[in-house]
């Protein structure tokens, strides 16, 4: 234990950090609060989300397809990951902030999987790691937690696997694709995993996994059994063009009103009525141009706190 510089005069004013052990009680069955979970890329998406009182935010390799515009996410880097975790970072003031192992991080071997989850949390701001894959990984999973780092377990539909599964298709369904995917989970609860994704399963497997572990699991196309639910930030957000599955529910239409807010723009921007004296600054009173008023001297938006 240190004492921290930043430390007594923030305590009152900065909510305390949700972490992963906070996480890993909280089961529903045993009266926790449900986990709410999101992806996040950037810094103002990451502190809107904070504001809206999400407990955890995940820079997860989705964003290969959200912000890259990928067909897939494995093309997506540890670096990548990185980046786009120091700026997420920034924005959080209490979600818990966890990253994604991106595909070949950690499959090659154990000692590469506890090198990968350690860049991430040295170099992404992180503060615990999650990665794919069930009884393959239990071994990996457990050496990174023996060096002290999180790790939240995801199985069912994992995305690294679209070209073994011939694409992304619903798992588990049917006895023996059943027994496998609850095997998976008992492998990651047991080498030390704090919550498990379920991604993409029928909802009484969901279930029956949800009522045997220990540890929390966090649904995403599973059904309403789990302990928490997560979703892709673009998806909740209404954001996503074209076709989006169909566990994916859109709390806003923010797609659209990006579209008319634009819309807006382009209009008065070729229509002459943007800027108004409302969004120009005073003028010197320079000889031969005559001062506009009523207008306040503001810094750029950017500028503004
Ligand atoms: O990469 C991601 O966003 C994810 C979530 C969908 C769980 O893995």
């Amino acid at each position: 234990m240190y004492s921290n510089p930043n430390g007594a005069s923030d305590r009152a004013r900065v909510p305390q950090k949700v972490t992963a052990p906070e996480l890993s009680a909280r089961k529903v069955r045993d009266g926790g609060r449900p986990i709410s979970m999101v992806t996040a890329y950037d810094f103002t998406m990451a502190r809107l989300m904070d504001e809206g009182g999400i407990d955890a935010v995940l820079v997860g390799d989705s964003l290969g397809m959200v912000v890259q515009g990928l067909a897939n996410t494995l093309p997506v880097t540890l670096d990548e990951i990185c980046y786009h975790g120091r700026a997420v970072a920034r924005g959080l003031q209490r979600a818990h902030l966890v990253g994604d192992l991106t595909f070949m991080s950690y499959q090659a071997s154990i000692t590469q999987a506890i090198e990968s989850a350690g860049k991430l949390v040295k170099e992404g701001g992180f503060e615990s790691v999650k990665l794919e894959g069930g009884q393959e990984v239990a071994e990996s999973v457990r050496r990174i937690v023996m060096a002290g780092i999180p790790v939240m377990g995801h199985i069912g539909l994992t995305p690294q696997s679209v070209h073994a599964f011939g694409g992304f298709k619903v798992q588990g369904k049917g006895d023996r694709a059943a027994d496998k995917v609850l095997e998976d989970a008992r492998a990651l609860a047991e080498a030390g995993a704090y919550a498990i994704v379920l991604e993409a399963i029928p909802p009484d497997l969901a279930a029956r996994i949800t009522a045997e572990l220990e540890i929390p699991t966090i649904g995403i196309g599973a059904g309403p059994s789990c302990d928490g639910q997560v979703l892709v930030s673009t998806d909740l957000l209404g954001m996503s063009r074209g076709h989006s599955p169909k566990f994916a529910k859109h709390f806003a239409q923010l797609g659209d009103a990006i579209v008319d807010a634009v819309r807006s723009y382009v209009g008065e921007v070729e229509g002459g009525t943007f800027p108004g004296p409302e969004h120009t600054y005073k003028a010197n009173g320079v000889r031969g141009i005559a001062p506009v008023t009523g207008v306040e001297d503001q810094p750029p938006i950017g500028l503004r706190h």
